[in-house]
């Protein structure tokens, strides 16, 4: 049952199309329509093909947000955009469905209003899918080629600066100088092989790591990383430990030490 259940949820992912592609064609149809007949100086009444398409629409809408709910109930109490608009495009649809009947119902009555609410039920509806690729293949993922097209880009080093509450030229300090003698003398232990102590100095994220505090931003002085590598050459502390690797260069300490001095 549960199996069950779930292969229901999943063909969300299916049928969610008919309705958006459906929904959107009633609208051009009917917009369409209202058009020419304006054009004639007739009153708008909805078309039977764009009315057919309407109804499968609605059904398709219902089963999108039958299925939807199912899908997404594992996610918790979760309050996306996207689950929002589902529940709203299908609220609007039923409205859309009940000025229909009235139209259906009056051979008088203009059909404008059940345009101008299609239309809207369309728009929420296209909204509605819209964030739902955002969910399946990330924000973005549809006007990323495009921002790229215009060079708008995201830099990754922006963005890595500003998750870590540091500036850009600190992120680049360390890609370019600090990163590589860590890479040369200390990744060996403290990398993705072998974390020593937990310590790990392959990344930026992992060297400014909070659990471990062996930088300290803004302090040379008061960094255990810079007091380990200027111990003397046969302190049983230093790093590398002695054995293991040539202790760091002067150069290479005052490139450490200037680095965690940039921060801030
Ligand atoms: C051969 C393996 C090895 C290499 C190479 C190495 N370390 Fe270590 N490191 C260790 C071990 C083991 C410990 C835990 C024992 C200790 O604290 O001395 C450690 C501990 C540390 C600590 C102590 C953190 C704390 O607060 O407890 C720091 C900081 C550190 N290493 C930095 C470095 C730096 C910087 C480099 C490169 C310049 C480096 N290590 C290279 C093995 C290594």
């Amino acid at each position: 049952m549960q199996h069950l259940i779930e292969f229901f949820g999943r063909t969300h992912l299916v049928l969610l199309h008919f309705p958006i592609a459906l929904v959107i064609s009633a609208a051009a149809v009917e917009l369409w329509r209202a058009w020419v007949m304006n054009g004639k100086g007739t009153k708008y009444r909805p078309s039977s093909g764009g009315t057919l398409m309407f109804v499968l629409a609605m059904l398709g809408t219902i089963v999108s947000v039958v299925t939807g709910l199912v899908l997404g109930f594992d996610g918790g109490e979760r309050v996306d955009l996207h689950r929002i608009l589902g529940i709203v495009s299908g609220v609007l649809m039923f409205i859309t469905w009940f000025m229909l009947v009235s139209v259906m119902k009056n051979e008088h009555k203009s059909g404008v209003a059940y345009l101008v609410m299609l239309c809207v039920s369309a728009a929420s509806i296209g909204a509605t899918g819209h964030f739902g690729g955002d969910l399946t293949h990330g924000e973005g993922f549809l006007t990323e080629p495009l921002k790229e097209l215009v060079g708008i880009k995201e830099d990754p080093r922006v963005l890595e600066a500003e998750a870590l509450g540091i500036s850009q030229a600190s992120v680049e300090m360390f890609e370019l100088s600090v990163l590589p003698i860590m890479e040369r003398s200390c990744v060996e232990c403290h990398g993705p092989d072998e974390a020593e102590d937990d310590i790990r100095l392959d990344t930026l994220a992992y060297v400014l790591d909070d659990r471990v505090q062996t930088v300290r931003s803004g302090s040379p002085d008061d960094s255990e990383l810079v007091y380990r590598i200027e111990l003397p050459h046969d302190d049983p502390d230093i790093m590398p430990p002695e054995g293991d690797g040539e202790p760091l260069t002067g150069d290479e300490i005052e490139v450490i030490r200037n680095w965690i001095a940039s921060l801030d």
